[in-house]
């Protein structure tokens, strides 16, 4: 039988009589209409359906990343739909200056109509941060408890259960310590790095102690300084020291998957770990547009509000610039830029090791990996 395939009207497949239908203004429903209510609504719609998008795309790489092994041709994928967060985060930062066009006189006319309705009861924003990483367990229990008392209790049900899964942050850290190549028979990759960095720091010291332009009390200062990078630097390779630091709260990925992304970082120009890395990068750049927003969003509370509290009820903008502070996923990657070391210092790659990082032709022609 034939299949009947109706016309598709542009007004019903995007359901705009819904859509359209759905910003309703309580400053009207008290008979005092306010002009700058339905761009308030209006913004914040836009911002739930983007943050739709995101979880949409974060659902979808979540179950590519908890395979044992991921295939080549899905990282590919996963990258391009980092790069779209990163897009939609940019437009997201984007429409808080369309919202300030509302001056803070035209937003009080409505404001305490909304208490206590506030961002923060935003469960798809919510459901962001935990599918990234940022569990409401793991933050703490005062706030877990803030949050959720705010929260009607299928979506605080919703969010407990999502916590349940594995987040990104914690998918990314076993993909790490699955880097391989690392130690391979002869070859201690880490053995060969600690020689270069000790030699990196040598030549650092010496150039500071040659120094003649600068006083003995800073060159002091300078040579200290040069102490905790050596510091540092050991920490990472001392599983002892290293559990400490994650004891601490200083770090948040293992020892091993810290290796894994510090080798992609310091190989990236090998066409194996490309993709590897610019997912690394991606991963960084969503943290920092996470923050961007944050950052801005605590600004324009500012603005809006100066010292008063949100409708919410927390402290308002002190309370938003904290959590800017604060809520970081990816942070020990950000952090991975202390370990970089010069591309001409770097250990030389054995030839077995070389060969399999790279594409090449055999005889017949056929790409092998
Ligand atoms: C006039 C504009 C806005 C003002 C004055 C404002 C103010 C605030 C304040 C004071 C808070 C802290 C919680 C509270 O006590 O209510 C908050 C939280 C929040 N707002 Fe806004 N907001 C505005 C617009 C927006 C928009 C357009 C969004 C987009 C969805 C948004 C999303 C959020 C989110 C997600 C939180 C929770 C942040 C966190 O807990 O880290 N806000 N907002």
């Amino acid at each position: 039988m034939e299949k009947q395939n109706k016309p598709v009207y542009y007004k019903d497949y995007l359901q705009l009589n819904k859509l359209l239908d759905s910003q309703s203004c309580k400053s009207k429903e008290v008979g005092n209409e306010c002009h700058d209510e339905t761009l308030f609504i209006i913004v914040h719609q836009a911002y739930e359906l983007w943050f739709k998008q995101i979880i949409h795309e974060l659902d979808s790489i979540l179950p590519i990343f908890a395979k044992e092994s991921i295939p080549d041709s899905q990282m590919s994928l996963i990258s391009a739909r980092l790069e779209r967060i990163i897009h939609i985060q940019k437009v997201l930062v984007e429409h808080l200056v369309i919202l300030e066009t509302m001056t803070p006189m035209d937003f009080l006319e409505f404001r305490d109509l909304l208490i206590p309705a506030s961002g923060f009861q935003s469960v798809q924003f919510r459901m962001i941060e935990i599918k990234l990483g940022l569990g409401l367990k793991k933050r703490n229990t005062e706030f877990e408890g803030f949050i959720l008392g705010r929260l009607a209790q299928e979506d605080r049900d919703l969010l407990l259960n999502i916590e349940e899964d594995k987040s990104l942050l914690e998918l990314i850290e076993k993909w790490l310590e699955r880097v391989p190549f690392i130690q391979d028979g002869k070859f201690d990759f880490w053995k060969e790095f600690q020689k270069s960095v000790n030699e990196m720091l040598k030549s650092d010291r010496e150039i500071i102690e040659k120094n003649t332009s600068i006083p003995e009390e800073q060159k002091n200062i300078q040579l200290e300084s040069l102490e905790v990078t050596k510091e540092t630097f050991f920490s990472l390779f001392d599983p002892e020291k290293y559990n400490t630091l994650i004891a601490e709260g200083k770090k948040t990925l293992s020892q091993k998957a810290t290796l894994g992304a510090l080798f992609v970082m310091l190989y990236r120009d090998e066409p194996l770990l490309y993709l590897p890395y610019k997912v690394l990068n991606s991963l960084m750049d969503i943290d920092e547009n996470f923050i961007a927003w944050r950052q801005r969003h605590a600004l324009m509370a500012q603005r809006m509000l100066g010292t008063k509290i949100g409708t919410g009820g927390s402290s308002g903008h002190d309370y938003l610039k904290k959590a800017a502070d604060k809520n970081r996923v990816f942070l020990d990657l950000f952090n991975l830029s202390s370990f970089i070391i010069p591309r001409s210092k770097l250990p030389v790659l054995p030839e077995s090791i070389k060969r399999e990082l790279n594409f090449y032709f055999s005889e017949n022609s056929k790409i092998k990996t």
